[in-house]
């Protein structure tokens, strides 16, 4: 059974992806900002597919003004292929982000989806408890960046595996429902510890499950996204109109 959300989340609809991701980019720069003026380090953790290119191209340009060096960077999931496969989340942020800044190796913290999936996972559970800042002894981040699948999906916790949904470990390995992928990814129970949970989602073919999620319905408990309640963190959407497209002005 899902806990109950302690914050309202906060929605925000722009005109098209560029603008939204603009939009986030501006969200981020600010709290980066604020965080990294009362912390050394900012840790955050970014989703892979296609919506978040759009952010990353922005982020790259954001260069000078960002101290990347004082920046860890986690991923929200991956596809066990080698991260120059051209699935690889980690390989499009390289190729689209990374290689544009100056982040220090050692603040890259990549999912290795060419390692033996099961094996990697308790390996990542374990970096993400040694590196993060622990929030009443647990492991938490400043910020967390999801997508959203058609289906209601987020990070690789998908509809049906309700033993990922509820698990107490923070990193699993799973097997994508469709494909049979292996897929590397953290648990809402990592994620609703996060300081600040972002959704970013476009698209007319997204309104369906971020209506029944906003909604808080009962049938939105078929939709993984509707896991993500931030336990004392803050929530926030970022949609397009084409993804806001069902849910009222
Ligand atoms: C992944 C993502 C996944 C993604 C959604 C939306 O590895 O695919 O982490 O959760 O956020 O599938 O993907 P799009 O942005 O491509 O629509």
């Amino acid at each position: 059974m899902k806990a109950p959300p302690t914050h309202a989340p906060h929605t925000r609809v722009f005109h098209d992806p560029e603008e939204t991701a603009g939009q986030l980019a501006g969200f981020l720069l600010a709290l980066i900002g604020k965080r990294l003026a009362e912390s050394e380090n900012f840790f955050m953790a970014v989703s892979g597919g296609s919506t978040p290119l759009l952010l990353f191209h922005r982020l790259a340009h954001a260069g000078g003004r960002i101290p990347w060096n004082r920046i860890h960077l986690f991923w929200v999931d991956e596809r066990c292929v080698p991260p120059g496969h051209p699935e690889s989340n980690y390989g499009q942020a390289q190729q689209v982000w990374l290689q544009k800044i100056t982040m220090p190796r050692e603040n890259i913290h990549r999912m290795r989806g060419e390692d033996d999936p099961v094996i990697e996972a308790q390996r990542y559970g374990r970096e993400i408890e040694n590196i993060l800042p622990k929030k009443k002894g647990l492991p938490a981040f400043d910020v967390v960046l999801l997508g959203l699948g058609n289906d209601g999906h987020t990070a690789s916790l998908f509809p049906g595996d309700n033993d990922s949904l509820i698990s107490e470990k923070s990193c699993l390995a799973i097997r994508h429902p469709q494909t049979g992928q292996n897929r590397i990814t953290l648990t809402p129970r990592i994620i609703n510890r996060s300081k600040i949970v972002c959704f970013l989602v476009t698209g007319k073919e997204k309104a369906a499950p971020v209506q029944f999620i906003l909604e808080n319905s009962p049938s939105s408990e078929k939709f993984p996204g509707s896991y993500i309640r931030p336990e004392e963190g803050e929530l926030y959407w970022f949609l397009d109109a084409g993804a806001a497209g069902r849910i009222p002005a």
